[in-house]
C-alpha cells in the first residue's frame, strides 16, 4: 500500500523538505576547495536545531552522521570526515530532517572549483533524469513510469544506471512504500494516485554502473572509478500534477554548482 496523504500532511512534508532545501543551499554555498566533508556535515546538524527539525540519517541503522557527502568516485551514503574538497571535485550531498512527524529527504550534486566539461555534463543530465521523472508523478500513470524517464534519459548520453539503491516513498517514516527503481522493469508496477509522496532520487555514472560497497560499510562507490552525480526530491502526486516540495526553484536548487 502507497499511502496516500490529505493536504494538509502533504503541507507538512513540504515544510520538512524546506528545512532540508534551505541548508543544502548552505551546504552547496560551503562546498568549496579546502571545505572538509565534516564541516559541511557539523554545519548540516547545528542548523537543523535552528530549525527544531532532527538529522533523519544519524543513527539509521547505525549510520554515523546528519550528511552523506560521496565524492568523485562514491555515489551515495559517503561518511563526512576530514578529507578537504579539491578543484575538479564532484560532490553529492544527501540531507535529510524529520519535522513535526515528516521526514524531508533531498540530494544535490555540487562541481567544486574549476569542473570539467564531463563532470558538468554528468550532473547537468543527472537533474535532467530527476526532472523528466518528476514529470511522470501524476494520478493514472505508474510507478515504472518513474525509472523509464530516468533510464531512457542516461542511457541516451552513454551513462550507468545505478540499480542497487532505489527511491521511496517518504512521510512519516523516511522510506515508505514503494520502492522506486531508476530504471525500467517488466513487471507491473502500481498505479500513482493523487496523495502519493515519493523520494525520487537518480544516481548516474559516468561509466559502468556496478558499485560496491567500501570497508566503512556505508560508501558505495562505482567498481570501474567513475564519477557518480546524485540529485533528489520529495514530490506528492496531485489532481493537477506532479507538486515538487521543499520549494527547489525559490531556494535555486537545479542550478549547475560550480564554486572556487
Ligand atoms: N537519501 C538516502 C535514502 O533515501 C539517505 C539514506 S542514508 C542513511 O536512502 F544513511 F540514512 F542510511
Ligand atoms: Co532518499
Amino acid at each position: 500500500m502507497i499511502a496516500r496523504r490529505r493536504d494538509d500532511e502533504i503541507d507538512r512534508i513540504d515544510r520538512a523538505c524546506r528545512v532540508v532545501r534551505t541548508i543544502l543551499d548552505e551546504l552547496a554555498e560551503m562546498a568549496r576547495v579546502g571545505t572538509t566533508t565534516a564541516e559541511l556535515d557539523r554545519h548540516a546538524e547545528a542548523r537543523c536545531e535552528d530549525f527544531g527539525a532532527r538529522p533523519a540519517f544519524k543513527g539509521y541503522m547505525g549510520y554515523p552522521a546528519a550528511l552523506c557527502v560521496s565524492v568523485n568516485e562514491q555515489v551515495v551514503h559517503g561518511i563526512p570526515g576530514p578529507r578537504r574538497l579539491e578543484s575538479g571535485d564532484l560532490v553529492s550531498i544527501d540531507f535529510g530532517v524529520l519535522l513535526d512527524g515528516y521526514y524531508g529527504d533531498s540530494a544535490i550534486t555540487c562541481l567544486v572549483g574549476e569542473a570539467s566539461e564531463a563532470d558538468r555534463e554528468l550532473s547537468r543530465v543527472t537533474r535532467e533524469c530527476l526532472m523528466r521523472a518528476v514529470e511522470q508523478v501524476r494520478p493514472g500513470r505508474r510507478i515504472g513510469d518513474i525509472g523509464r524517464a530516468v533510464e531512457e534519459h542516461a542511457t541516451a548520453h552513454g551513462y550507468g544506471v545505478v540499480r542497487e539503491f532505489v527511491g521511496h516513498g517518504i512521510g512519516t517514516r523516511m522510506h515508505e512504500e514503494p520502492q522506486i527503481p531508476n530504471y525500467r522493469t517488466n513487471r507491473t508496477t502500481p498505479r500513482i494516485e493523487a496523495g502519493n509522496v515519493l523520494a525520487i532520487e537518480p544516481m548516474i555514472t559516468a561509466g559502468r554502473p556496478e558499485v560496491r560497497v567500501l570497508a566503512d560499510g556505508w560508501t558505495a562507490v562505482t567498481r570501474d572509478g567513475s564519477k557518480a552525480a546524485h540529485w533528489e526530491l520529495v514530490v506528492a502526486a496531485t489532481p493537477e500534477g506532479p507538486r515538487v516540495l521543499g520549494d527547489p526553484v525559490a531556494a535555486g536548487c537545479g542550478e549547475e554548482r560550480n564554486r572556487a
